[in-house]
């Protein structure tokens, strides 16, 4: 189904016998920017968890890969927000930054730069990118006639007016479309409009507005999604929009806005959609700064550069990925995405998250209460390159970490640890005793790295389960406990747990891209910090461990318990 899905069909993901750095894959990969509003979530945690796994597997195989994000700090939301707490919006933004950034570490989300579209990097871009499109007579100027908050003295927003439905006459409607009947409709058609932030009757007024001619464009974002790594149903969906009426899009805000203003007007605005992408060039530049090689951006971002760049998004922002962003950047002479990865939503129990229904859990609280591996771990069990919606449903969570990560794959090193620590002062033996074992991993390890490739992480972890299965069955075939109360069998017991050890070795490795606080503790004690995938392929014989500490710890129900009381 997702055969067009496949990225290393296209090109070789980096062959571990070449040797070359200018053989690796250079790739710049963003999850999308949260806004500076709000707490973190745990559909943000879902989606950086998705983006994280890929990109650790990345680096871990041996690729150059960059990975940057920011928080999306424009827009009217921010600005009443701020005015709600009585301060600026750039103190709200900073303190949100923080916060931010302090909860994605947190859940040790490898990000390479965390900046904010709030920056100068972001403003030059986003100025140099409206210029282009200027220049290519891709920008035009409309009258157009919106709701006016007389009272408030600013022009609203479709979310921040409401009114009876013009199609069925349900009331309490917002601005762009009735959740009654689903009809869409323009803000001005509303019966009785009320203004959500004053709650006065609005007023219709005209304005200029900057438009980008998206119209124009239809044949080469035909060209553009030909050439991208996009999933089938996205693309699907992308296609009925293209075959749709391809309106303009209006890229400007009047004042009061939060954002950057339009060069050449004193009073219109950047609205937030078109700087916020532009957000990941300018988080992009600021990390290559803060490296003194600024100088590789224009390079990186030429048009026909080898470099590949992907967007990790959830479903309800394709259009502005798969269809704005990629002319903007075309249009003005940058590199377009070579992908858009879309997710779906995370429902908690079954039930979409809703703090004022009481089934919420926050980002932060979460933390207080369990290690960010074990959801981690959860996640990347679930995730695979659909857009359906992903279920925390906490009975699993419990039994689906209990029983992978604590019965199978912690196990395998607490029963055989033991006897090289105590036995062997913490050597391992010179040889394996079922080298052949061994082997099978190793060449499993080929098509699990195809699975974290493209995206399958719920199918590379189901096979390396498995491994741990046929690990755990190993152990209990050699008795290792029993063999060792009798004299003579001291070398025998030792390979036996050597082998264990090196089948535990290669799980580690396996895993770190999904659990890399677990997999450090597996790595202190193996002794052994620069591994690489393909260390898989060389076994750890004859060397010191350290003495084995335990892994991982069961959940249990009170953790459940204090996560929903949270
Ligand atoms: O939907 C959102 O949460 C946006 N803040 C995502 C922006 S992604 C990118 F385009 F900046
Ligand atoms: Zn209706």
């Amino acid at each position: 189904m997702f055969s067009n899905w496949v990225i290393i069909t296209k090109r070789p993901y980096f062959n571990p016998t070449m040797k070359q750095d200018s053989e690796k894959r250079s790739i710049l990969v963003t999850s999308a920017l949260p806004y500076a509003n709000a707490p973190l979530h745990l559909g943000h945690i879902l989606e950086h968890t998705q983006t994280d796994i890929w990109v650790r597997f990345q680096r871990l195989y041996g690729n150059n890969c960059i990975y940057v994000c920011a928080d999306d700090a424009h827009g009217t939301p921010i600005m009443l927000k701020a005015e709600e707490l009585d301060i600026s919006p750039e103190e709200l933004i900073d303190e949100i930054y923080q916060d931010h950034k302090a909860t994605f570490e947190g859940y040790r989300i490898s990000h390479d730069n965390f900046h904010t579209t709030h920056s100068e990097e972001n403003k030059i871009l986003s100025e140099r990118i409206y210029n282009s499109l200027n220049e290519k007579r891709l920008i035009d100027k409309k009258i157009i006639n919106q709701l006016y908050d007389t009272k408030k003295q600013m022009f609203l927003a479709d979310r921040y007016v409401k009114g009876t439905c013009p199609n069925c006459g349900a009331q309490e409607q917002y601005g762009d479309n009735c959740e009654k009947c689903s009809a869409t409709y323009n803000a001005i058609d509303l019966i009785d409009p009320v203004s959500v932030i004053s709650g006065t009757t609005p007023i219709i007024s005209e304005s200029e507005h900057i438009f980008f001619k998206l119209s124009q464009l239809k044949d080469q974002i035909t060209t553009w999604l030909d050439e991208s790594h996009i999933q089938n149903p996205v693309r699907n969906k992308l296609n009925e929009w293209l075959e749709g009426d391809l309106k303009d899009w209006d890229i400007s805000r009047d004042n009061p806005y939060f954002g950057f203003l339009i060069p050449g007007y004193e009073d219109k605005y950047f609205y937030v959609w078109l700087d916020a992408p532009i957000g990941y060039l300018a988080s992009h530049l600021n990390y290559l700064s803060k490296n003194n090689d600024e100088s590789k951006f224009e390079d990186f971002w030429e048009p026909d550069s080898q470099n590949e760049i992907f967007h990790f998004i959830g479903k309800d922002i394709m259009y502005f990925h798969a269809l704005f962003f990629p002319m903007m950047l075309s249009n003005a002479n940058l590199k377009s995405p070579s992908g858009v990865f879309v997710h779906g939503f995370l429902t908690l129990n079954g039930e979409k998250m809703s703090k004022s229904r009481g089934n919420f859990i926050s980002a932060k609280n979460y933390l207080n209460t369990l290690d960010p591996d074990y959801l981690r771990y959860f996640m990347g069990s679930k995730l695979g390159t659909g857009v359906d919606d992903i279920d925390l449903n906490l009975e699993d969570f419990k039994q689906k970490v209990n029983s992978d990560l604590v019965n199978k794959y912690a196990n395998i090193a607490s029963r055989s640890a033991r006897f090289i620590n105590n036995h062997y002062k913490d050597t391992l033996s010179t040889e394996l005793d079922t080298p052949e074992l061994v082997e099978e991993f190793v060449e499993a390890s080929i098509k699990i790295s195809e699975s974290y490739e493209n995206l399958e992480f719920s199918k590379a972890l189901r096979e390396i389960m498995s491994l741990a299965d046929k690990a755990n069955q190993y152990i209990e075939s050699k008795e290792p406990w029993i063999l060792i109360k009798k004299e003579g069998n001291e070398e025998q017991v030792q390979s036996i747990c050597t082998t264990a050890i090196n089948l535990f070795r290669i799980l580690t490795i396996m895993l770190s891209p999904v659990i890399p606080g677990f997999t450090q503790v597996a790595k202190d004690f193996l002794n052994e910090q620069e591994t690489n995938w393909h260390s898989i392929n060389d076994p750890l014989l004859s060397k010191k461990v350290n003495k084995f500490k335990p892994i991982i710890t069961r959940i249990d129900e009170n953790h459940i318990n204090n996560l929903m009381g949270n």
